[in-house]
């Protein structure tokens, strides 16, 4: 990809069912669609991701990282980037919950999907920007309700795509490795109970591979590749 910031070229529609249909993955890597609107936004695992005209940022930026890199570590590289930015903006601790969700003040303020399609990687980015409290559900929250101010998402799409770029080629050249500085001291699920696809215990870490370690245990660590992560709060 070179040294140059990823975002280009962009592509800004009013409206559309979900960015991530609009990438088209014959297009250079960094090619960047926008939306003001999605009308079937998807989120992980089946789910839909909706936002108000005009409130959030909503994006899909096509990568296509080198094969001796594991593309299933995108969602936690992107997560990182997005931490990177808001607590740059906003001053407010950001965690990490394992593998997709950006945590502000205990509420799930982005979410990140990344997909795999002919070879490269779709990555998702919604972040709530300027909803109002009323316009979010229940457990989310955006940069407003945190900041009790209003952003320009221009700017911060900006800030984000310069994060992302910076933290991207540092994985492209070191692996997770590379970004564990921005990941391990912001994880949002250590030392909580958890559960995930029958296994149960307390998260302990996300180790250098991305897995969620859980201890079932005294001493007994199990890895968790993927899936969905219930939490006691
Ligand atoms: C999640 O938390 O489940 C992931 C949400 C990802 C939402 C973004 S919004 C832009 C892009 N287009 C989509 O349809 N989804 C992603």
């Amino acid at each position: 990809m070179g040294a140059r910031t990823l975002g280009q070229p962009r592509t800004d529609v009013e409206s559309c069912e979900s960015t991530q249909s609009l990438i088209d993955t014959s297009l250079p890597e960094g090619a960047l669609v926008v939306a003001d609107h999605q009308t079937a936004g998807r989120g992980r695992l089946g789910r839909s991701w909706d936002a108000p005209a005009g409130t959030a940022l909503l994006f899909s930026l096509l990568l296509k990282p080198p094969a001796e890199r594991n593309p299933r570590e995108i969602s936690l590289v992107a997560g990182v980037a997005v931490a990177d930015t808001i607590e740059r903006m906003i001053e407010l601790a950001v965690q990490l919950k394992w593998p997709n969700d950006v945590m502000l003040r205990r509420t799930k303020v982005a979410g990140i999907l990344a997909e795999l399609r002919d070879g490269a990687v779709v990555l998702g980015i919604g972040m709530n920007v300027n909803q109002t409290r009323e316009q979010l559900p229940a457990g989310a929250g955006s940069l407003r309700t945190a900041s009790g101010r209003e952003w320009d998402r221009e700017t911060v799409l900006q800030s984000l795509l310069e994060d992302l770029t910076s933290r991207y080629l540092a994985w492209v050249e070191g692996g997770l490795d590379a970004v564990y500085d921005g990941l391990a001291p912001r994880d949002f699920l250590r030392g909580r109970r958890v559960s995930v696809d029958g296994t149960s215990g307390t998260a302990a870490a996300i180790d250098r591979e991305g897995r969620l370690l859980v201890e079932v245990a005294h001493g007994d660590l199990r890895p968790i590749e993927s899936g969905e992560v219930l939490y006691e709060r």
